[in-house]
């Protein structure tokens, strides 16, 4: 049988991790890859053996091309995610979905118009660990939640800004820490908590000659009743590992790094599973496995085949970016912002 074709836009670091996962996929391989810098592609091509395009056009015209990986610059997921869909690509496009909210509901429009899937990787909702603790709360082992927060307190060198000079900046990154790093432990926040009402924010930049934040706080009200704080930064050395924390009237759990380092429940007993099998960036963008990406590659897989929507969507992924629209707005203006 015919194995699924994936291609891949943008040749950069996170490229490979989709290169590694995709090989270990049985029904998908990896049969051409794009960038729109002519030296970076022919990079590419050497790098991982295959015919890399640098004229997008020519790409989508690859034979077989079926899913196309966007792993671009974040604020060039939109112009990929748009000529794959109307070339009747699905789409697997990195985090953020984009970098502001009126070119992530065009791409959202744009794959639903052309019958394409649209799916946009948060790797860490995989991650067992997390999904034990989404079962907890949807079963409502842990009570009414009354707290979850969310604290990316992370470290980067100088050379991350210099090597990829589009982060940090706000056409290329939409901001700093929030959108780039935070966003992963802000999905979960949301995917656990539900829906934010107001929140008041400051952001600052503190440490890089950046446009964005690299280091900023926020407090949230959540529809449900309950209160919330998260702090991103990648200022702050040498980098530790996010937790998510969730309290409800009958207890509390704890992730470090993915891993369930704290479960107190008040009559229920449980091992410690902690089976997270990702390293974490808190340090090192690159520490990160591609485990995860291929536990959301086996998803999307299954959902172009199913026909049924991908586990994160577009819909899922718009979340998280308009939280971090409402905490900029905030920092911005000096007041809480509704959502
Ligand atoms: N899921 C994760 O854990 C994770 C980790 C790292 C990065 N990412 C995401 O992956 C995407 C790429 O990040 P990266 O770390 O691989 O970045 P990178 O700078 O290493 O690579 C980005 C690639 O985008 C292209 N690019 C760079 N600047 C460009 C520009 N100005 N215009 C057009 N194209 C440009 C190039 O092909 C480059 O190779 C981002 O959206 C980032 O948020 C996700």
């Amino acid at each position: 049988m015919k194995k699924t074709g994936f291609g891949i836009i943008g040749t950069g670091a996170i490229a490979g991790k989709h290169a590694d996962a995709i090989k270990e996929l049985d029904n998908g391989e990896l049969i051409a890859m794009c960038s729109s810098n002519p030296e970076r592609a022919r990079s590419a091509s050497s790098k991982f053996e295959i015919k890399t395009y640098s004229d997008i056009t020519d790409f989508l015209k690859h034979p077989g091309l079926d899913i196309v990986c966007v792993c671009t610059a974040s604020g060039k997921h939109y112009e990929a995610t748009i000529q794959a869909a109307n070339a009747g690509k699905h789409v697997i496009v990195e985090k953020p979905i984009e970098i502001n909210l009126d070119r992530a509901d065009k791409m959202i429009q744009t794959c639903w118009e052309n019958g394409v899937k649209l799916g946009v990787i948060f790797q860490n909702r995989f991650n067992e660990d997390y999904l034990l603790l989404k079962k907890w709360v949807k079963e409502g082992l842990l009570g009414d939640l009354l707290m979850g927060n969310a604290y990316v307190n992370w470290f980067r060198s100088p050379t991350y800004y210099s090597e990829s000079p589009w982060k940090g900046t706000l056409s290329g990154d939409g901001g700093g820490a929030f959108i780039n790093q935070g966003i992963h432990t802000i999905d979960l926040l949301l995917d656990i908590m539900g829906e934010v009402s107001s929140v008041y924010a400051q952001v600052r930049t503190a440490l890089y000659a950046i446009e964005g934040e690299d280091i900023g706080a926020a407090v949230l009200n959540f529809r449900n009743g309950a209160l919330g704080n998260i702090t991103a930064s990648t200022a702050l050395f040498p980098g530790y590992p996010e937790r998510l924390e969730v309290y409800g009237k009958n207890g509390s759990v704890i992730l470090e790094a993915g891993k369930m380092t704290h479960q107190n429940i008040q009559g229920f007993e449980h091992s410690n599973p902690q089976k997270n099998i990702e390293g974490s960036g808190f340090s090192d963008p690159m520490a990160i496995g591609h485990q995860l990406h291929l536990e959301q590659f086996r998803d999307f897989l299954e959902a172009v085949k199913d026909d049924r929507e991908p586990l994160v969507n577009g819909q899922e992924a718009r979340k998280s970016l308009e939280l971090i629209t409402g905490i900029y707005e905030s920092s911005r203006e000096g007041r809480v912002v509704f959502l």
